[in-house]
């Protein structure tokens, strides 16, 4: 589980550490262009060096062959991924991450600082390092003396010390990776780590970290293509919805679940999901089936519907992601509905296995949240037109206002901005 994002100079996040804190279930509130789409640009980043990529690939596109996009990179591309505030540009942001680890609950700390570059320079790692606590100072980490400046750029090397044993107190050996790729993603390859089971074993727990996040953008025509049964993994603008359901549907209860879910969501009678095949490739389509014989295809069912049926999908399919990045969480939601959205993110993520993440604009949505999930959330904001994240739990006041006023109406009436605002004066040195 993840349960921190820090931001420093990353897009229009200001030049201190910008500590996004997260728990099970986190939303995230703040203004047009507060830079909440940036946080998803941040751990967006941050899950593309789970894919193995160079960081240009990360921040740009990975092709394929067959010319087939693998990875859309980080929106604005390399130039704009670090602060430009108007004085003399810095070339350099860092993000760090803060996890639970799956398999013994440890805290792990992973940092990255790279630099952007210029137009001969592919972006390179400046920094980087991973500690788990309990487990000595580091399990890698740079060594400011790595840097070769007589090679080509993407031929320099960057030297890192990485630990020898599980234990603390002892340290390891210098070994030398690639520079235009985060070490992370390199050490389990290299051969001289064969001999340090310790570091790969933590290297390897927090790469599968970061790598079962998914970014959910859903799109309804995305929702509405028929699709392959066994495709059990929804796709990141909604596809696959309904082989996805079809597998959800396979368990009676869950079956009943979905069906229920819809009947209160929607004012039709829905009392079964078909799954019909609609085309000679054996493509299948969702089909609504109300009471009285009434089918709908997934062509002509509402959008918000779909919409909402993708999160059922997302969240209790066969095969979830850890971690799930919805972005403008109620669109296409009614309000009066938003509480519907809150309790199936409640029930997806109280055992603790599944995490959301998301971002919104809806008071309605803030209105139904309980204290747990009030504490997770929030507020991005402009500071000296710089972006800054405060979460909820350092706002004090807004434990004793909560009391009369509504978190969905501090929200409408800009209160959280003040709130935030008002506390930047405690926040100077
Ligand atoms: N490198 C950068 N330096 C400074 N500001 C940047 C940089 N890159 C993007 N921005 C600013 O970030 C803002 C966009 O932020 P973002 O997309 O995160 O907004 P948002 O909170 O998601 O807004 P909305 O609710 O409208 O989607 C833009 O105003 C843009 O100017
Ligand atoms: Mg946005």
């Amino acid at each position: 589980m993840l349960t921190a994002l820090t931001l420093t100079r990353f897009k229009s996040f200001s030049d201190t550490r910008n500590k996004l804190s997260l728990g099970q279930l986190s939303l995230i509130i703040g203004t047009n262009a507060s830079g909440k789409s940036n946080l998803r640009d941040g751990l967006r980043f941050i899950h593309g060096i789970s894919r193995g990529y160079s960081l240009a690939e990360v921040i740009g596109e990975k092709y394929i062959e067959g010319g087939v996009l693998q990875w859309k990179g980080i929106r604005g591309g390399v130039r704009e991924t670090v602060l430009r505030n108007g004085g003399p540009q810095g070339t350099q942001f860092s993000l760090s991450v803060e996890s639970i680890l799956a398999v013994d609950n440890r805290k792990a700390t992973y940092s990255i600082t790279v630099d952007v570059g210029d137009k001969e320079h592919p972006p390179f790692v400046a920094a980087e390092s991973l500690i788990v606590e309990g487990k000595g100072k580091f399990i890698f980490h740079t060594q400011p003396d790595g840097e070769d400046l007589n090679e080509l750029p993407n031929q320099r090397k960057i030297f890192a010390q990485v630990r020898k044993e599980a234990r603390a107190g002892f340290s390891g050996p210098k070994l030398d990776f690639r520079r235009d790729q985060p070490i992370l993603s390199q050490i389990c390859d290299h051969s001289e780590t064969k001999k340090l089971p310790a570091a790969r074993e933590y290297v390897t727990q927090f790469l599968q970290t970061i790598a079962s996040i998914r970014f959910l953008d859903l799109e309804p025509p995305a929702l509405r293509r028929p699709s392959i049964p066994g495709q059990t993994i929804l796709g990141d603008k909604g596809e696959n919805l309904s082989s996805v359901l079809q597998a959800i549907c396979a368990d009676k209860k869950r079956r009943e679940a979905l069906i229920e879910w819809t009947r209160e969501l929607t004012p039709l009678d829905v009392i079964d999901f078909r799954f019909p095949d609609v085309s000679l490739e054996g493509k299948i389509q969702l089909q609504l089936v109300e009471a009285g014989g009434r089918e709908i295809s997934a062509e002509s069912a509402s959008d918000g519907t779909l919409r909402f049926l993708a999160f059922a999908a997302a969240l209790l399919g066969t095969d979830p992601a850890r971690c799930y990045f919805f972005e403008e969480m109620e669109n296409g939601i009614h309000p009066n509905r938003a509480y519907l959205l809150i309790q199936l993110l409640k029930t997806a993520t109280k055992d603790g296995t599944i995490q959301v993440i998301g971002t919104t604009h809806s008071p309605s949505l803030l209105n139904f949240l309980d204290d747990a999930a009030l504490h997770d959330a929030s507020l991005v904001y402009r500071a000296d037109g710089k972006s800054k994240v405060r979460s909820f739990r350092d706002l004090p006041d807004l434990w004793k206002i909560h009391q009369t006023s509504s978190a969905g109406q501090l929200h409408s009436s800009g209160w959280f901005e003040n709130a935030a605002t008002f506390l930047e004066g405690d926040d100077q040195p």
